[in-house]
């Protein structure tokens, strides 16, 4: 039996991939127009740098992380995510010493044994941006504009939800009130009497709805921040106003990874069924320090590519098609010689080209070329050669026009390209 791709691990095939390369060049042509600059990271790292970072309990690292022993027994993780990778060579490689603010980004797959269903995957890309050096709410609200833009020139909408979850000077008081108040409730799920004792901020991302309905009487985190964070979320919200972004504020909203400190933001659609979530970050003020580095502030997000795939799919006319520009129909073996030599002069001055090696019928390479959906088609026969001439067709108007080969193969190539894009 054929061996087949791992559940939740998938191919992405020509007719998708179009999809994937108009996503990512979106993506890297407004990254570049805010400053960033790419960073490639490996997929295998320590174990201990996503406890680390992501935290203990999360459910990431208790139970979806693909970890394993190497060869020689140390533990190594794929990396579920991008922001702890980025955040290690950024340590690693001083770039904190090269530049006061470094703004980073980072494109590729990541891993999590999640259970696979419409638009999450276990091996799944991000593109996960990193802005390390600053903690100005403006820059907050700039990063959230870069988000929302991005998926502007995609051609989609999703609603922008914030909140602040606080720093380790606020947040004891609001876990305290938290867990007065949950210590009050005694149907919840397991998950959350779990959590209650080892991250109660958790409780209030439960999917249950039972316990939903105890939490939406629960203190609410903003009640409970103190004076430089909220002053700190209202002058992000004034960044947000001004750059005219539209957002709601949602309290309960907080996050799966433990290292959020002050602002967090998730870009949400309807489109996708359970998976909401097109992309989501926040700041992490106390990450780089915790692993390790200098003191620096710092915040991103991640968009999941597989999600941006599928809204752009549930889109018509959401691409342009990919179009060939020439497709030459050779007749006869002397034709066939010439057009061979063609393909190759007019590749390399730029154009796509494509013909067919077995000098089949006129009729059936045209039909080819249809299929192809070149713009023009060049018909040679061996008689037309004979007398420097082919019949070049425009696809579309199907208007015909002679045009004169001889000479040197590379000569008339430009000639015939300055034709094509006449
Ligand atoms: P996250 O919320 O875990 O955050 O993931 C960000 C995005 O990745 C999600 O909104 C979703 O679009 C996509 N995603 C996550 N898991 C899956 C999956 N199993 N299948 C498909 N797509 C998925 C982070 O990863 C943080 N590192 C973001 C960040 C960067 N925060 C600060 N900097």
């Amino acid at each position: 039996m054929a061996v087949k791709a791992l559940k939740g691990f998938k191919d992405i095939v020509p007719g998708e991939v179009e999809t994937w390369q108009f996503i990512e060049g979106t993506a890297r042509d407004i990254l570049h127009r805010f400053g960033c600059a790419e960073i490639k990271v490996p997929i295998l790292e320590k174990t201990k740098l996503f406890k680390r970072s992501i935290g203990e309990t999360t459910d990431i690292v208790e139970k979806e992380m693909y970890t394993f022993a190497d060869r020689n027994g140390s533990s190594l993780t794929m990396r579920p995510e991008g922001t702890a990778p980025v955040l290690r060579a950024y340590i690693e490689n001083g770039l904190h010493a090269a530049k006061p603010i470094q703004k980073l980004y980072t494109i590729g797959p990541m891993f999590r044994h999640e259970r696979p269903q419409k638009g999450r995957l276990r091996q799944f890309h991000q593109i996960s941006v990193e802005v390390l050096g600053t903690d100005l709410p403006r820059v907050d609200a700039e990063l959230m504009a870069m988000a929302a833009l991005i998926l502007e020139e995609l051609g989609l909408s999703a609603s922008l939800e914030i909140n602040s979850l606080g720093c380790p000077e606020c947040r004891p008081s609001f876990n305290e009130a938290l867990l007065k108040f949950i210590g009050g409730v005694d149907d919840l799920c397991e998950d959350c009497l779990r959590r209650r004792e080892t991250n109660p901020l958790r409780v209030l991302d439960c999917k249950s709805a039972n316990c939903q309905a105890h939490y939406k009487d629960a203190p609410s985190i903003l009640d409970h921040l103190c004076s430089g964070c909220d002053d700190h979320f209202s002058k992000v919200k004034k960044g947000l106003d001004l750059l005219e972004v539209p957002y709601s504020v949602n309290s309960f909203m907080v996050r799966g990874l433990d290292y959020y400190t002050r602002t967090t933001f998730e870009l949400l659609t309807n489109d996708l069924g359970a998976q909401s979530a097109v992309g989501a970050g926040g700041r992490y003020d106390g990450l780089v320090a915790q692993l390790g580095g200098p003191k620096v502030p710092g915040i991103g997000f991640a968009m999941g590519m597989e999600r941006l795939a599928l809204l752009l799919d549930q889109q018509e006319d959401a691409l342009p098609e990919s179009e060939l520009d020439l497709f030459i129909a050779a007749l006869g073996s002397a034709a066939q010689d010439e057009a061979f030599k063609m393909c190759q002069a007019l590749r390399s001055i730029g154009l796509s080209i494509a013909m067919d090696h077995q000098n089949r019928s006129l009729k059936n390479q045209m039909k080819q070329a249809g299929r192809a959906k070149a713009r023009f088609a060049l018909i040679i026969g061996d008689e037309e050669l004979a007398n420097g001439q082919a019949v070049l067709r425009n696809m579309e108007t199907k208007d015909q026009l002679d045009v004169a080969l001889g000479g040197d193969v590379n000569d008339w190539s430009l000639e015939l390209a300055d034709k094509l894009f006449d």
